[in-house]
């Protein structure tokens, strides 16, 4: 692996210490999570969330978008944390329409079928043993498979395969988007779907990854000879700039990969990875939407935020007892969630269906700006979660 900077944390004290968040504090923010879910039911019965929230409140759209899992792994969360049936039912009874979406090709040209079928069907097939979830699991990874590129050892992020803008792309997100493929591998045997897998997280920590340790939001690889072309952002403030939640979904998306494959070098790289982030969180540890601002009237990414405390945690759980800032990455954790719990959410909110506010989509494509978006919330109630229980990755 390349040479990457390690800036260390440039504010140690600001990490020396962390709110202590009993099981207690943390059930009482999950019953906000769960009296939304509860609110959200009926119109989110047969219908998803929009990604983004619109003044605070969600419409209610088809199984067509990227996001719709989020809701579907809510519910799951709600059926492991209460053990209510209610929210396993509602869960069940989504799981048809990813069926349809994976049969019938709905608004499958994407590599977000990671996370589509990740937290419905593999959540389903973890917590219930449901076996046509595991098969609906199953398609979905072979369709990934078909985006990537063997000679560039890339998925390709967005749209037909042949569409020039966006042939050899991939993302910083698609981290998120692997362990599909390394669960389709341990379920059928096949290493194909591991291979992919790995070699797209190694391409993304050579390429994606930059010098100083932050991350291009794209980047375009040549997928006829192998090699890397250059980074541009999608969401981002800029091509040169950090996008929040991409470096996010790579603190995440690294440790997952280091769980399914043992290389340490991916461990290595996200406390880089990790340092660059949490240097550049203001005072109340929530990130501006890209890291280029660090100070100012510019938008919060709550969403973002709520990604990277559970990729803190995660990560936690992987290093030793020894590793020296082990206590540091737990205590940013904690101090993010805290600090979603006690400013970001909508309980003074009542007309809002959504968990987390003040998040942003896309700023550059004016959507979602300041809003709530349904992988926020996801986010916030898996961290939450994360805190009372020892909870098994559904991912
Ligand atoms: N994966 C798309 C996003 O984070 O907006």
């Amino acid at each position: 692996m390349k040479q990457i900077i390690d800036e260390g944390i440039k504010s140690p004290q600001k990490f020396l210490s962390a709110p202590v968040l009993t099981k207690e504090y943390c059930q009482n923010a999950i019953k906000l999570v769960l009296k939304k879910i509860d609110r959200n039911m009926e119109m989110f019965k047969d219908k998803y969330p929009a990604p983004a929230s619109v003044n605070n409140i969600y419409p209610a759209i088809d199984n067509i978008d990227w996001t719709s899992s989020f809701w579907t792994g809510m519910l799951w969360l709600a059926y492991e944390v209460s053990g209510d049936e209610k929210y396993r039912k509602a869960a069940e009874n989504q799981l048809i329409s990813y069926q349809k979406r994976i049969d019938e090709r709905i608004y499958t040209d994407t590599h977000d079928l990671g996370f589509l079928y990740t937290l419905s069907c593999i959540a389903a097939f973890k917590l219930t043993g449901n076996t046509e979830a595991m098969s609906s699991a199953l398609k979905a990874a072979d369709l990934l498979m078909v985006r990537y590129f063997d000679k560039a050892g890339i998925i390709q992020a967005w749209g037909d395969l042949n569409d020039p803008g966006n042939r050899g792309r991939m993302i910083i997100d698609c981290c998120m988007n692997l362990p599909l493929l390394y669960w389709a591998a341990e379920i059928t045997g096949d290493k194909k779907y591991y291979d992919a897998a790995y070699n797209h997280v190694k391409q993304a920590a050579r390429n994606i990854i930059r010098d100083d340790a932050s991350s291009f939001h794209t980047f375009y690889m040549d997928v006829e000879n192998g090699q890397p072309k250059y980074g541009k952002t999608a969401q981002g403030f800029s091509d040169n700039s950090c996008w929040a939640r991409g470096q996010a979904w790579g603190i995440y998306g690294f440790t997952l990969s280091y769980i399914y494959t043992g290389d340490w070098e991916l461990i290595e790289l996200n406390k880089k990875v990790i340092n660059y982030f949490i240097n550049r969180l203001p005072e109340d540890f929530i990130c501006y939407w890209d890291l280029f601002f660090t100070e100012g009237s510019e938008e919060r990414d709550s969403s973002a935020a709520a990604i990277a405390a559970c990729g803190l945690l995660e990560m936690c759980r992987n290093l030793p007892l020894t590793e020296e800032n082990k206590r540091v990455y737990e205590n940013a954790s904690l101090n993010i969630i805290n600090s979603l719990s006690k400013g970001y959410t909508s309980v003074n909110c009542p007309e809002s269906n959504g968990v987390l506010l003040h998040a942003v989509y896309s700023k550059p494509d004016g959507k979602g700006i300041d809003e709530c978006n349904i992988w926020g919330d996801y986010f916030y109630f898996e961290a939450l979660v994360r805190l009372i229980k020892n909870w098994k990755l559904y991912w």
